[in-house]
């Protein structure tokens, strides 16, 4: 950017591309993640999955989480555990150890290192040597569930506890895990958390139809933080027909978590609160690349419609189309999607080359709330302690789709899909001290009242 550009009423602005020939700087604070930088830090008080449970048979395997080389490793007793890559005797990879009874052995000189960094054995030293007891080796503590190994990378004294969700266990859900590695920067892969209008446009009309055609109708958008401090929910309200009114909720939960709901709603059928499709964590490799692992929740009341393909879900592959790269480049080009979107954006999105409208408005309520807390402005938006019960953390993705008449007035209508909007958001927050099943029945009731208020007297 120049002085010129500045001074230079727009109008006068046509080919001007010379004077915007460089592009500004990326935001450090929130894009960057090495140790030591202030959003690696704040992401590092929070458990991040590092890969799925199947890569961890025989062989270790290395990972790279938040610039730092790492080995992931399943000892032959079963407990999965995550050391620094380098073996502290002379720094060979730990990626070819040899998995033990107890711990990875490295494969040079066979130092023998346990899952929480002690060294076990040192097996050229001398009898009598003590220099395995003089130093440990860089570990941190894993934790497993459903097919995806977590590590906390973060101090110690600040670990909290591992996370669990109210919606993992409605309905006897199974939860298969998957991954999608992405070549670009953490922060721009979960922008697209609370992006709702780019499902009319990429996912819905350009190329092909990635979503329901339901996806095209033009929603009311509203983004609000939940009350816990958990994250921000974008809420989309559209009318499908003159009779129904489908409110959609997305939940961004901070730090770098999103879940979803179906890609296969179409809004066409009264449903009350039926929850979440997909939770994912984009974490960052280093600051170019990040890895997405998560999970398919899988039960039939997520998918009345049985298209779920689990054969689909799992290593570089989603039964949910445009996730993944494209098979080639021509067709990514042919046929975009979220993948080809978000590395697009350059390996860092540069915040201060974009143009933000009111569509924009999560992304720009995130990235405030994601800056407060790096600053440590927002305590709120650190996880519980460990110590700090075993709550399941509250989760707000869900679709609603109502019996609410069209009003004859559009603009009337339009302000009822905002209405909706926020009674459905009402209703699920009015639910907040409940957990599992009796929140949903709650909610279900409370939705089911405004239904009858808002469907049975249309306003003339
Ligand atoms: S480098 Fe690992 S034991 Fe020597
Ligand atoms: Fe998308």
């Amino acid at each position: 950017m120049t002085v010129r550009d500045e001074a230079t009423p727009v109008d006068a602005r046509a080919y001007w591309g010379y004077f915007m020939r460089d592009a500004p700087r990326e935001d450090p604070e929130l894009t960057h993640v090495g140790p030591g930088t202030a959003m690696g830090e704040y992401l590092r008080r929070f458990w991040q999955p590092i890969c799925m449970s199947e890569d961890l048979a025989d062989l270790p395997k290395a990972v790279r989480i938040m610039g730092e080389d790492l080995v992931a490793f399943r000892d032959r007793s079963g407990r999965t555990g995550v050391l620094h890559r380098h073996c502290s005797h002379r720094g060979a990879s730990l990626e070819y150890g040899i998995v033990a009874e107890r711990g990875l052995r490295c494969c040079y000189h066979g130092w023998l290192f346990d899952a929480d960094g002690t060294i076990l054995e040192t097996p050229g030293e001398p009898p009598g040597s003590r220099l395995k007891e003089s130093f440990r080796h860089g570990a941190y503590p894993t934790h497993e569930e459903s097919g995806l190994v977590f590590a906390y990378m973060g101090p110690p004294e600040s670990r909290p506890g591992f996370p669990v969700f109210d919606g993992y266990d409605l309905w006897n859900t199974r939860m298969k895990s998957f991954e999608v590695t992405i070549p670009c920067n953490w922060l721009q892969v979960t922008d697209n958390y609370v992006d709702p209008v780019h499902s009319m446009f990429l996912h819905s009309s350009y190329a092909s139809t990635q979503l329901t055609e339901s996806f095209l109708l033009r929603p009311y958008c509203r983004f609000l933080e939940t009350p816990d401090g958990s994250g921000i929910t974008h809420s989309t309200t559209r009318r499908t027909t003159d009779e129904l009114v489908w409110n959609r909720m997305n939940h961004a939960l901070t730090p770098n978590i999103g879940e979803l709901g179906s890609p296969w709603e179409k809004g066409l059928e009264p449903v009350l609160f039926r929850r979440v499709y997909a939770t994912r964590w984009s974490v960052p490799v280093d600051d170019t690349n990040t890895v997405m692992l998560g999970w398919r929740h899988l039960n039939d009341f997520v998918d009345p419609w049985g298209k779920a393909n689990e054969d689909e879900i799992g290593k570089e592959k989603m039964d949910f189309d445009a996730q993944v790269a494209r098979p080639t480049y021509k067709a990514g080009q042919r046929d975009p999607g979220d993948w080809e979107a978000c590395t697009s954006q350059r390996p860092v999105a540069v915040h201060a080359a974009e143009n933000l409208g009111a569509t924009d408005a999560g992304v720009q309520a995130r990235r405030r709330m994601l800056r407060q807390a790096v600053r440590g402005e927002r305590g709120d938006l650190l996880p519980a302690p460990v110590n700090g019960g075993s709550r399941p953390v509250r989760t707000f993705s869900q679709d609603t789709t109502l019996r609410v008449p069209r009003r004859p007035d559009p603009a009337e209508d339009w302000a009822l899909l905002g209405e909706v909007g926020q009674r459905v958001h009402d209703a699920i927050v009015a639910a907040d001290h409940l957990r599992g099943e009796e929140r949903q029945t709650f909610v279900q009731r409370r939705l089911a009242e405004v239904e009858t208020e808002l469907g049975s007297s249309p306003r003339t």
